[in-house]
C-alpha cells in the first residue's frame, strides 16, 4: 500500500513558503502579524494578472438562476439594491453602479483555481469568490463585513478609503449596510494585480474610478448560534429517552395549575441524560461544513459500470468536482454533506483527494476495493471527474 497511514503525513509544508500573493512573506507570517489582525496592502500579489472572465461572461453569468447576484445603484445619499438574476444590466455609459455576482468559483474552473491560491487557509473557512463589476464611481458604500477579505483588482482601478473606527454605527432604512460616520484613515489606488487584506470588522470604501472589476476572496465564520441550532437539529433523531412519566407516589395537590417540584426534578434528571460527545460534535461539523449552498446542483455524467470505471480512473485519474467540498476527521471522511468512516489505510488515499482535490491514476491503482466503491458511487453522482481528458 503507498498511501500513508495518517493524513498529516501527506501534507507538505507550504506555511514557510514566502509568496508573491502575499507580498513576499509566508503564510505563517500573514496569520500571525495580519489574519484577523490589521490591513495588508500587496502591490503586484499577482503580477501582470488579467481578468478570468471577460464583463460579456459575468453579464452571461447572471442570466442564471444558480448565480447569486446584486445589482447596486446609489445617486447621492439614495442606495438601491436588486437580487438576480439579471436579463440585462443598466448601460455602460451610465455611472454609478455596481454588479456583485458571489460564488462564481463555483461556475468557472479558473475562478476556482485562483481561489484555491488561498489554501493556506483550511478550506473549513474558505467561502467564495465574488467578482463586483462597476462603472466609474461606481462602489458599495462605506461598510465593515464580519469576515476577512481579500480584494483582488483584476481589471481598471479602484480606490480603498479604510478605517480602524470603532463606530460601526448603520445608516438607518437603506437597503445595504452604510456606516453612518465613516472616518476613513488611509487611502490607496488598486490596479490590477493589487490586491488589499482586511479583517473582519475593519471601516472600509471601494469606488471605482473607471470601469473596474475586482474579485473579493472570501471567508466563512459560522456564528455560533448558527452552529448550535444546526447541530440540535442534526442530532433530532439520536436521542433516546426510553420510558414514561409516572407518579405512584403522587399527593392531592390544592394548587392543581403549579408545576410540582417533584415533577420537575424527575423530568431534569431525565432530559440531562441527553449528553453529546465529541465525535457528534465532529460529524456534524464536517457534514455540516461539507454541505453544498442550497443553488448547487450536479449533473450525474452517463452511467458507467464499477469495472469500467475503474479501468478508466487508472488510466485518467480522479479529480473533485469544483463544486464539491470534501473534508476529513480521522476516521471520518465528508463529502458535500455525507460522512464516512473509513479504515486508517483508506484514510491515508481520501485524504489526498480531500487535499489535493486529485488523485493520480497511478495512486488509484492502490486504492482499496472501499475506496474504488466510494469513488465509483460519487463520479456517479456527479460530485468526481476525470482528472485527465
Ligand atoms: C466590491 O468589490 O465592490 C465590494 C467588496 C467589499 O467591499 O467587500
Ligand atoms: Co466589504
Amino acid at each position: 500500500m503507498q498511501a500513508t497511514r495518517r493524513p498529516e503525513v501527506l501534507s507538505y509544508n507550504a506555511a514557510m513558503k514566502k509568496l508573491t500573493l502575499l507580498g513576499n512573506i509566508t503564510p505563517a507570517e500573514f496569520l500571525r502579524d495580519y489574519w484577523h489582525k490589521k490591513p495588508l496592502l500587496i502591490r503586484q500579489a499577482i503580477p501582470d494578472f488579467k481578468p478570468l472572465l471577460s464583463r460579456d461572461e459575468l453579464f452571461a453569468l447572471v442570466k442564471s438562476e444558480d448565480v447569486e447576484s446584486r445589482l447596486i445603484t446609489h445617486t447621492g445619499k439614495q442606495w438601491e439594491m436588486e437580487s438576480g438574476p439579471f436579463e440585462a444590466v443598466p448601460p455602460l455609459t451610465q455611472k454609478n453602479w455596481t454588479l456583485l455576482v458571489q460564488g462564481v468559483n463555483l461556475h468557472d474552473d479558473a475562478a476556482d483555481a485562483l481561489m484555491r491560491q488561498f489554501s493556506f487557509i483550511p478550506n473549513t473557512r474558505l467561502d467564495d469568490l465574488m467578482i463586483s463589476y462597476a462603472t466609474e464611481t461606481g462602489g458599495v458604500g462605506a461598510h465593515f463585513d464580519s469576515y476577512d477579505v481579500f480584494l483582488l483588482q483584476a481589471h481598471g482601478h479602484r480606490r480603498w478609503r479604510i478605517s480602524a473606527q470603532e463606530d460601526l454605527s448603520l445608516v438607518d432604512g437603506v437597503p445595504l449596510k452604510i456606516l453612518k460616520n465613516f472616518q476613513p484613515e488611509e487611502e490607496f489606488i488598486l490596479a490590477p494585480g493589487d490586491m488589499l487584506y482586511l479583517p473582519p470588522q475593519y471601516a472600509h470604501e471601494g469606488t471605482a474610478m473607471d470601469e473596474c472589476m475586482t474579485y473579493s476572496i472570501g471567508f466563512r465564520a459560522p456564528s455560533y448560534q448558527e452552529l448550535g441550532e444546526a447541530f440540535l437539529e442534526s442530532m433530532i433523531d439520536t436521542i433516546d429517552l426510553p420510558g414514561r412519566y409516572a407518579d405512584p407516589d403522587l399527593k392531592p395537590s390544592n394548587q392543581p395549575a403549579e408545576i410540582s417540584k417533584t415533577m420537575l426534578t424527575r423530568i431534569s434528571s431525565e432530559i440531562n441524560k441527553v449528553r453529546f460527545t465529541s465525535e457528534d460534535i465532529a460529524l456534524f461539523l464536517g457534514e455540516y461544513l461539507s454541505e453544498p449552498k442550497s443553488n448547487v446542483f450536479f449533473e450525474a455524467p452517463p452511467a458507467l459500470s464499477r469495472a469500467k470505471f475503474l479501468q478508466q480512473a487508472k488510466k485518467r485519474g480522479v479529480k473533485l468536482e469544483r463544486k464539491s467540498q470534501m473534508l476529513y476527521r480521522d476516521p471520518y471522511i465528508f463529502i458535500n454533506g455525507t460522512s464516512f468512516e473509513v479504515e486508517s489505510d483508506d484514510l491515508g488515499i481520501l485524504a489526498v483527494l480531500a487535499n489535493e482535490r486529485m488523485i493520480s491514476a497511478e495512486k488509484i491503482s492502490f486504492a482499496s476495493d472501499d475506496v474504488i466503491d466510494a469513488l465509483h458511487t460519487w463520479f456517479t453522482d456527479g460530485w468526481l471527474s476525470w482528472l485527465e481528458a
